[in-house]
């Protein structure tokens, strides 16, 4: 493996044998397998739990890491493509990522989306350009229309549960004070479809998924059996849910627009995701979400304190996940697989 950038780069049986490397490591650590490589993690965002277990990974597999932030202690990056850069930004990426990679064995890279033009977001525009002068192994630690280690760390957290496959699973828009970019449900439809369960999109009118991600979503379900749909009958959609996957997002046609998508949400504050959403689900439904959360907006406390939640498994599954991707880019193949 060169790079993590997208799931739809591996087959679904590629994506199996990684989960499986992941439980390996989980129950037959290799501390010492990266002894003496150097990850490199460039977050022009905020993290809680990508950061941390990307440098926890990192140290439990025998390696180590350095974190730039741009602009905080380190020179200000400009990653627009043909820019005047007579702003903030001293350097461009273009000068200060091979830089980075050179010293390092492998980068990650965290930048979302700009919310300015969504056809520049949907092509990923900036990351493709930063992608581009990194000739390192490379980790997509979430772009503007993908985050493929939250998918991955999802991906096992339905193994673990034994989630049947074609089990159906709603990935449900909630509600939210401000804009939220689009990487996590795109990356999380496109995950259930390319596992082969039965998707729905439940979003209230305005919040439609872009055509071009529900387009690669279906491709996936095409492949792998599955299938994927959108609704915005919430009654039809949580019947007999196996999984509630619940998540935050700006509107398609508010693009960039703060008080267009804020007046379109004003009436909306009933998305935000309570027990009773699961009336009719199946018994045992599970909850998910990627966090941060922002409690009683988009969901209750009585759903992420109550029993189906698992959102804490997911988070937790992005350190065995990702030590997984990090063995396989770095690790010449390694002592047990
Ligand atoms: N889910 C997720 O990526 O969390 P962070 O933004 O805290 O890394």
């Amino acid at each position: 493996m060169k790079r993590f950038l997208d799931l739809a780069d591996f087959s679904r049986e590629e994506i199996l044998d990684l989960i499986a490397l992941a439980c390996h490591l989980e129950s037959h650590p290799e501390p010492r397998v990266l002894a003496g490589k150097i990850l490199g993690l460039v977050m022009f965002n905020p993290s809680l739990r990508t950061l941390s277990s990307f440098q926890v990974g990192m140290m439990r597999l025998g390696g180590s890491s350095f974190v730039i932030t741009p602009g905080h202690g380190t020179w200000q990056l400009e990653s627009g493509i043909g820019v005047t850069m007579n702003g903030a930004a001293a350097e461009h990426v273009r000068e200060g990522l091979p830089i980075l990679a050179s010293y390092a064995d492998a980068l990650g890279i965290r930048a979302f989306a700009e919310g300015k033009d969504l056809k520049y977001d949907l092509a990923e525009t900036n990351f493709r350009a930063m992608s581009a002068v990194v000739d390192k192994p490379l980790i997509n630690l979430e772009s503007a229309v993908n985050h493929p280690c939250q998918a991955l760390a999802d991906w096992k957290t339905l193994e673990d549960l034994t989630v049947p496959q074609r089990a159906k699973f709603v990935l449900s828009w909630t509600n939210h004070p401000r804009i939220t970019p689009m990487a996590v449900p795109a990356a999380t439809v496109h995950m259930a479809a390319h596992r082969g369960m039965d998707v729905v999109v439940l979003r209230p009118e305005g919040y439609a998924l872009p055509p071009e991600t529900m387009d690669k979503a279906r491709v996936a379900a095409a492949a792998s059996g599955g299938s994927v749909r959108e609704t915005n009958d919430r009654t039809e959609a949580l019947a007999g849910a196996q999984i509630v996957y619940a998540k935050e997002w700006g509107s398609i046609t508010h693009y960039g627009d703060s008080v267009g998508d804020a007046a379109l949400r004003a009436g909306l504050a009933d998305w935000c995701v309570r027990e009773d959403w699961f009336a009719s689900a199946s018994k045992d439904c599970k909850f998910m979400h990627c966090l941060p959360v922002r409690r009683n907006v988009a969901v209750a406390d009585e759903v992420l304190d109550g029993p189906r939640s698992i959102v804490q498994r997911e988070a937790y599954n992005r350190l065995p996940a990702q030590m997984a991707v990090l063995y396989r880019l770095l690790s010449n193949g390694g002592t047990e697989r």
